[in-house]
C-alpha cells in the first residue's frame, strides 16, 4: 500500500514528512536500523543482527510493502534524513484477517516530537478504511513508559503479559505486554 506525502510540524517547529519508502531512502533506512538497535533495549534487535539487511534486501522490502494490499510502511523524514518508521500489516486468513499489527521505532534524537502520534493517527486511519479490520494489536517491553504513554493516548489498552519474553545480553529478563485497540466505524 502506498501512503502519499503527509507534512506536519514537530514540537520543536521543524517540518517533517511521512510517506511510503522510496529507493532514495535505502541508505537512511539501513543507518536507522543499525543506530536505533544500539540506542534502546526496547526494540527486538541488537546492532550486529542488522548485518542481514542489505541495500538490495531493503529495496526488495520497500517494493514488496508498497505493492502489498496487506502491508503499509511509513517513513518519517526530517530535513531529508530518515528519522524512523512505522508498519501495519494483516493476514489474508479468514479467521485472523480482522487483526492488524503495528510496530514503530524512531532514532532517539527524534523522540518526544510528536512523530509517533502522527504515525499512529495514520495507521488507525488505514485500519478504519479497511472493512475487515476490527482491531490493531501491538506489544511493548516492560519499562517502555514512553511507548506505553503513546499507545494509551491512541486508545490502546493492555490485554496481557508474557513473562520473561525478552532476555538481554547481560541476562536481564523483561516481560512483554500486549495491547489492543478496537476499530470502530
Ligand atoms: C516509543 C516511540 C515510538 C514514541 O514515539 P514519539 O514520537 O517519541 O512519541 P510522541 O512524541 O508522539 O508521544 C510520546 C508521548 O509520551 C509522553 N512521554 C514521553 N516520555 C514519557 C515517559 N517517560 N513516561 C510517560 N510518558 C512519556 C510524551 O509526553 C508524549 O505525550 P504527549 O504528546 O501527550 O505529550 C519513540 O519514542 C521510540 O522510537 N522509542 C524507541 C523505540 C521504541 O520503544 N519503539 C516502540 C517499541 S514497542
Amino acid at each position: 500500500m502506498v501512503i502519499n506525502d503527509i507534512e506536519f510540524k514537530l514540537k520543536d517547529g521543524r517540518s517533517a514528512l511521512l510517506r511510503s519508502p522510496k529507493d532514495e531512502d535505502v541508505q537512511g533506512m539501513l543507518d536507522y536500523l543499525y543506530i536505533s538497535a544500539g540506542e534502546t533495549d526496547f526494540i527486538l534487535r541488537y546492532p550486529e543482527e542488522c548485518n542481514k539487511y542489505t541495500p538490495e534486501s531493503e529495496k526488495d522490502f520497500f517494493d514488496h510493502t508498497n505493492e502489498s494490499e496487506n502491508d503499509a510502511m511509513i517513513v518519517c523524514l526530517v530535513d531529508g534524513k530518515v528519522a524512523g518508521n512505522c508498519q501495519i500489516s494483516w493476514s489474508n486468513g479468514i479467521k485472523t484477517r480482522h487483526r492488524a499489527s503495528v510496530a514503530i521505532a524512531l532514532l532517539s534524537e527524534y523522540w518526544n516530537q510528536g512523530i509517533g502520534t502522527r504515525m499512529f493517527q495514520e495507521m488507525i486511519h488505514i485500519a478504519e478504511n479497511n472493512s475487515e479490520i476490527l482491531q490493531i494489536e501491538l506489544d511493548f517491553i516492560e519499562g517502555n513508559s514512553r511507548a506505553r504513554a503513546l499507545y494509551e493516548k491512541m486508545g490502546f489498552r493492555i490485554t496481557g503479559v508474557r513473562p520473561n519474553a525478552i532476555r538481554l545480553k547481560d541476562g536481564t529478563l523483561l516481560s512483554e505486554y500486549s495491547m489492543i485497540r478496537e476499530i470502530k466505524r
